[in-house]
């Protein structure tokens, strides 16, 4: 088989939603891909109206929109209408108590049924939806519920026990904490979610929000300071819809799961909307990876369509391509994968284990949907990311004097992934930073922070980061936030994290610490530590190994040169040292 290229045949894609690239590029119209949906009257726009409530109204209430897996293998079915009355149950809850349009509804959940219904409902009550990641650590959890102004919380009664309950009283603003998996005794100022639900009606006028109505918040990490929360409006709905019709080639048939955790962006992108206002059916899976138990999965269930990480492709790598040959998955008519390097070699793997590729495809929790993808009718090439949807625009630019950019359209020439702004589920601001969200628009370009070159024929190869922002089994971390938790210990003087590559995780992060004066190295503090970053970051987050160092390399002016740290553990050149402290040279 040809590496470079994966040919296809027009039988591989019978009846896709794209064909022609070209053509699509050029007639694509957004106001079009508008025009898909129902919208509200009067030019309103919701969500969760889109992804529910039409269907109703078309009269396909009784198609099955959700099939929930639970760890035991027990299921529970949702068809759309069922959903939907769930849902408005879920919204009268918030609005019973006052919970408004605009308020923020977090939620720090595995892949459980109440997560699908409390993101739909918060949407449909107009009140802004926000999810954790239950591996998180009470430290990222406080600092992203600070900053979002957090009015209600729903959690399990364990997660609120460890990772809530010890700094509730810091959060003046959260003022409601809805519990499932509750004991027979609730907790004070706590309400238990099923009691609730069985109270409440379940019919819900949706509100009225408008298409810029703030909908959804994401924290995402920078190379500095603390979590951005960035924020996107219900018109990222159109997005959501069309990318799923063009890159994930939806339709109405199709069984489609993904992977994602719900507490990031693909989770809420592709594991809730995209698939509900496209009509299909989702499974869920609560439990996490399992190479048997994920294609039985795959053949039970039937899948047509799946979404999946690197990190699990990997891991389904090592256990060899026998196992899924034991397995029916003669339905599986595409597979896609995101949010990490997908290399070469996992691609071509995985024809041989499924008789077709993984199609790879990228995108941010800025720009809130799929941007670049391989198509299911074109070929792939292993290693790249693919072509640019339609409605999209983007460039590989350079920084040139006077702090603007240019587009560099030579094939092949490496520079910095930049997209022209306009498409409707871009992030809108970040919440209360302003300033760091202009930084990211130059010369008429949004700057993606990737690094990256693009071919002759326009297909998108990944090069890197150009930040320190490390990406561990498809997680985003900032290591300012990592080195702010091993600061709070007593014997650290200064802490400095990268991310160090790993053959399944893609990186892994990695801290060097210096020690302040009174306390020695030893395995015992390097255990402490580990342990301490662990309990505050939580085992997501956490640095898997600790070094410690005499000094960390420091620019004149005080800041930690990762760059230096990372160049000195993987023995590569240290580049331009120009600006490092005279004494660590
Ligand atoms: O560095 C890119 C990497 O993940 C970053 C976005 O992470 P996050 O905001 O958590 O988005 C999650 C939704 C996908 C990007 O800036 N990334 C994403 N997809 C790819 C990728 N790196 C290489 N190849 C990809 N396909």
């Amino acid at each position: 088989m040809e590496w470079d290229r994966i040919r296809k045949r027009p039988e591989d894609y019978v009846g896709a939603n794209l064909l022609g690239y070209d053509e699509c590029a050029k007639t694509f119209s957004w106001t079009q891909a508008r025009g898909l949906l129902d919208g509200l009257p009067g030019g309103g726009l919701n969500i969760a109206h889109e992804a529910i409530d039409r269907h109703l109204k078309a009269g396909r209430g009784n198609k099955l929109a959700l099939r929930w897996i639970a760890r035991d293998d027990s299921k529970r079915d949702f068809t759309y209408a069922a959903l939907g009355a769930a849902v408005n149950r879920f919204a009268n809850v918030l609005a019973q108590r006052g919970i408004r349009k605009g308020d923020r509804v977090f939620s720090l959940l595995g892949r459980v049924p109440e997560l699908y219904i409390a993101a739909l409902g918060t949407l449909k009550n107009g009140s802004v939806f926000s999810p954790l990641f239950s591996a998180f650590g009470p430290e990222p959890i406080k600092a992203r519920m600070m900053i979002g102004d957090a009015r209600a919380l729903i959690t399990t009664e364990a997660f609120y026990r460890r990772k809530i309950e010890p700094w509730r009283k810091e959060l003046a603003s959260l003022k409601h904490v809805f519990l499932t998996e509750c004991s027979s005794s609730l907790l004070p100022d706590t309400i238990d979610l099923a009691a609730a639900l069985a109270q409440a009606p379940d019919l819900f006028e949706t509100v009225r929000t408008a298409p810029e109505d703030m909908a959804l918040l994401h924290f995402t990490s920078g190379t500095t300071g603390k979590p951005k929360g960035a924020v996107h409006v219900h018109e990222a709905v159109v997005a959501h819809n069309i990318t799923g019709k063009l890159a994930l080639d939806f339709h109405p048939d199709d069984i489609f799961w993904c992977t994602a955790d719900p507490g990031w962006i693909t989770g809420t992108s592709y594991g809730i909307i995209s698939p509900l206002t496209n009509g299909v059916t989702m499974i869920i899976d609560q439990a996490e990876f399992d190479a048997e138990r994920w294609y039985r999965i795959l053949q039970d269930q039937k899948v047509t369509v799946w979404y999946t990480a690197p990190t699990a492709i990997r891991m389904l790598m090592k256990v060899g391509a026998d196992i899924a040959k034991r397995f029916d998955l003669s339905k599986l008519r595409l597979m896609s994968s995101v949010g990490e390097p997908l290399n070469p070699e996992a691609v071509v793997w995985s024809v041989e284990a499924f008789g077709k590729p993984f199609h790879d495809n990228w995108w941010q929790t800025e720009t809130g949907g799929i941007m670049i993808t391989n198509f299911l009718s074109m070929d792939v090439k292993p290693g790249s990311m693919g072509r640019p949807l339609p409605g999209i625009a983007a460039g590989i630019v350079e920084h040139i004097e006077g702090g603007d950019v240019r587009e560099i359209t030579k094939p092949m020439a490496m520079g910095e992934l930049a997209l022209r702004p306009g498409w409707p589920s871009m992030m809108r601001a970040y919440l209360n930073e302003e300033q760091r969200y202009r930084k990211c628009f130059v010369s008429g370009w949004y700057l993606t922070g990737d690094l990256a070159m693009r071919d002759s024929e326009g297909y998108y190869w990944f090069v890197g980061r150009s930040d320190d922002v490390i990406k561990s089994a498809g997680h985003l971390i900032g290591p300012f936030e990592v080195e702010s938790a091993l600061m709070e210990h007593k014997a650290v003087a200064e802490a400095g994290v990268i991310g160090i590559p790993e053959p399944t995780a893609g990186e892994v992060v990695k801290a060097y610490v210096a020690l302040k004066d009174g306390f020695e190295p030893s395995e015992a503090l390097r255990k402490e530590l580990l342990g301490h970053a662990r309990q505050r970051l939580g085992p997501a987050v956490a640095p898997k190994d600790i070094a410690f160092r005499q000094n960390l390399p420091k620019t004149r002016s005080g800041k930690i040169m990762r760059r230096l740290l990372k160049a000195r553990e993987l023995g590569l050149p240290e580049g331009d040292i120009s600006t490092l402290e005279s004494e660590e040279r």
